[in-house]
C-alpha cells in the first residue's frame, strides 16, 4: 500500500500536473504567442499616413512622420509660416521597412528652430508628389497654462467610431494643444490595422502632436515579444530618445514634464527604464510630473502588474509624480493617495482610461474612488499656475464623468486634491450572457461594490 502510494506521489502526480498544464498552454498558446495575419499590401506612390508630433525633450520642436512607396526617395516637409508667409524645406531621412506582408518607406522630418506662437501650414513631399497642405500651431514656451487630451487605449474596430469621439471631443475642448495616447492606438501590428489608426487620428493627428506610449497591442507576439521599427518610425520621437531598446521619452512642456514609459518589457529592461526615469525625476525642475505608461500599476483585474508596480511606484511617490495616466484593461478608474494623517486626498493621482469598443471585467479593488464599466472614456488635463484640473468624459454625449482638482504651490510639493467627481454617478450598467459564469459573476461583484459604496 505504502508502496502504491510513493509511486502515486512520485510519478502520477507530477504526470497529471504535466499534462494539465500542457492542455492549458495549447489552448492559450494563439492567445500569447499567435498573430492575425497581415494583409498583402502596397503603400501608395504619393505621401500618405501623415503624422505630427514632438521632436525631442523641447517643446517647440516637431517631428512630421509618413509612408510613401518601397523605395526610398528624396523627400522633405513644406512648411510655410503664417505670420510672415517664410517658406522652409526641411530634408527627411527615409527608411524601408519590410513588415510580414509588405514593405513601404517611412520618412521623418524633424522641425527645429520653429517660431514661438506661429501658425504653420506644412506638406510631405516626396520626389514630386505631396501631401494635402496642413496647419499647427507652436506656442510660446515656458508657459504656467496649458491644456491638453488624453485617451486610454482605442484599439478600434474596422471602420469603427473612434475618429467620431476624437473630433467631437476636440470640437468640445478646442484648448487642447495636443493629444496623449496610454497606448493600445492599434489593434494589431498589421498594415490593415494602421490603416484603422491612420482613420481614427484623420484631421487630429496632422494638427496637433501625437504622444503614445507602447501597448502590448503594438508587439508583435511570439516566444520573444517584438516592437516593430514601424511603430518608432511613426511615433519617431523615440527615434531620438530610446535608450538600450526601450521606447522611453521624455518632454518638458510649459510648467510640466512628462515621461513615457515602456511598461511591456521583461524585468532587466524595466530596470534600464527606471534607472532612465530616476534620473529624470532627479532633473526634473517642473513644478508637475505627469507618467505615461501603458500597465495599471494598480491593476483593476486583481493582482496584475506587480513587476511594473515594484520597479517605478517607489520613484513615482519619492519624486513626487503628480498625475499617472494609464490604459490596457479597458476601464475608467481612478485612485488617490490619502496624506499621512489619513485626512485629504493627496498626489500622486492614477488614472486609466479606455476608448475602446471593448469592456473588461473588472475587480472593484477600494483604494479606487470611482469607476467605469460601461462607455468609452476621454480625459482633459488643465493646467492652470497652482492648479491642475484633470476631468474624465463619455464619448457619447460628451458628459462629465469625474473631476478633480489639485493644488500645489511648488515643484517639489505634494499636491491636495478637491474631489470634483465624487457627486456624479458612477455608470455600471451591465448586462451579462446568462450562459457565461464570468459575466455573471461579474454582474455579481458589480452588485456587491454598489452595495458597499457610500
Ligand atoms: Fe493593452
Amino acid at each position: 500500500m505504502r508502496r502504491h502510494f510513493t509511486f502515486v506521489l512520485k510519478y502520477l502526480v507530477p504526470l497529471l500536473v504535466l499534462v494539465v498544464l500542457m492542455i492549458w498552454v495549447i489552448k492559450r498558446w494563439k492567445v500569447w504567442f499567435g498573430n492575425p495575419p497581415e494583409e498583402p499590401y502596397t503603400a501608395l506612390s504619393c505621401p500618405d499616413r501623415v503624422l505630427l508630433t514632438f521632436g525631442d525633450e523641447k517643446e517647440e520642436n516637431r517631428n512630421v512622420s509618413w509612408q510613401c512607396d518601397s523605395v526610398v526617395k528624396p523627400s522633405y516637409v513644406e512648411l510655410v509660416s503664417l505670420t510672415d508667409s517664410d517658406t522652409m524645406r526641411v530634408e527627411a531621412q527615409g527608411e524601408v521597412f519590410q513588415s510580414r506582408c509588405g514593405r513601404a518607406v517611412y520618412y521623418v522630418a524633424r522641425l527645429r528652430n520653429l517660431k514661438s506662437d506661429c501658425r504653420y501650414a506644412y506638406r510631405a513631399v516626396t520626389d514630386t508628389l505631396a501631401s494635402s497642405w496642413y496647419h499647427f500651431q507652436t506656442y510660446p514656451v515656458g508657459r504656467s497654462s496649458f491644456s491638453f487630451l488624453y485617451v486610454g487605449d482605442v484599439q478600434d474596430t474596422l471602420y469603427g467610431q473612434a475618429n467620431r469621439f476624437l473630433r467631437e471631443a476636440l470640437a468640445r475642448h478646442p484648448q487642447s494643444e495636443f493629444l496623449v495616447c496610454g497606448g493600445d492606438l492599434t489593434e494589431r501590428p498589421a498594415d490593415q490595422y494602421w490603416t484603422e489608426t491612420f482613420r481614427d487620428v484623420d484631421s487630429v493627428a496632422q494638427a496637433m502632436p501625437l504622444l503614445t506610449v507602447t501597448g502590448n497591442h503594438d508587439y508583435l507576439k511570439g516566444l520573444v515579444r517584438r516592437l516593430e521599427r514601424r511603430f518608432t518610425l511613426v511615433f519617431s520621437y523615440f527615434l531620438d530618445s530610446e535608450v538600450g531598446r526601450n521606447q522611453v521619452y521624455s518632454l518638458r512642456y510649459g510648467s510640466a514634464e512628462f515621461f513615457l514609459l515602456d511598461s511591456n518589457r521583461e524585468l532587466p529592461y524595466l530596470l534600464t527604464q527606471r534607472r532612465w526615469l530616476e534620473k529624470r525625476l532627479q532633473e526634473s525642475q517642473a513644478r508637475w510630473k505627469i507618467l505615461v505608461l501603458h500597465h495599471p500599476l494598480y491593476s483593476l483585474k486583481g493582482w496584475n502588474n506587480l513587476v511594473q508596480r515594484w520597479v517605478f511606484d517607489g520613484l513615482i511617490r519619492k519624486y513626487g509624480v503628480d498625475l499617472v495616466l494609464q490604459g490596457h484593461e479597458h476601464a475608467y478608474a481612478r485612485m488617490t493617495n490619502i496624506d499621512k494623517k489619513l485626512i485629504c486626498k493627496t498626489t500622486p493621482v492614477y488614472t486609466v482610461s479606455h476608448c475602446s469598443p471593448k469592456n473588461y471585467r473588472i475587480r472593484f479593488d477600494k483604494r479606487f474612488d470611482k469607476f467605469g464599466i460601461s462607455s468609452r472614456y476621454y480625459q482633459t488635463v488643465e493646467v492652470k499656475e497652482d492648479s491642475l484640473v484633470l476631468a474624465a468624459y463619455e464619448v457619447y454625449g460628451h458628459q462629465l464623468y469625474d473631476s478633480l482638482l489639485i493644488v500645489k504651490h511648488g515643484a517639489g510639493e505634494e499636491g491636495h486634491i478637491i474631489d470634483l467627481g465624487q457627486d456624479i454617478p458612477e455608470y455600471l450598467e451591465y448586462v451579462p450572457n446568462p450562459h457565461k459564469k464570468k459575466d455573471l459573476k461579474f454582474a455579481k461583484r458589480i452588485k456587491e461594490y454598489q452595495k458597499r459604496k457610500p
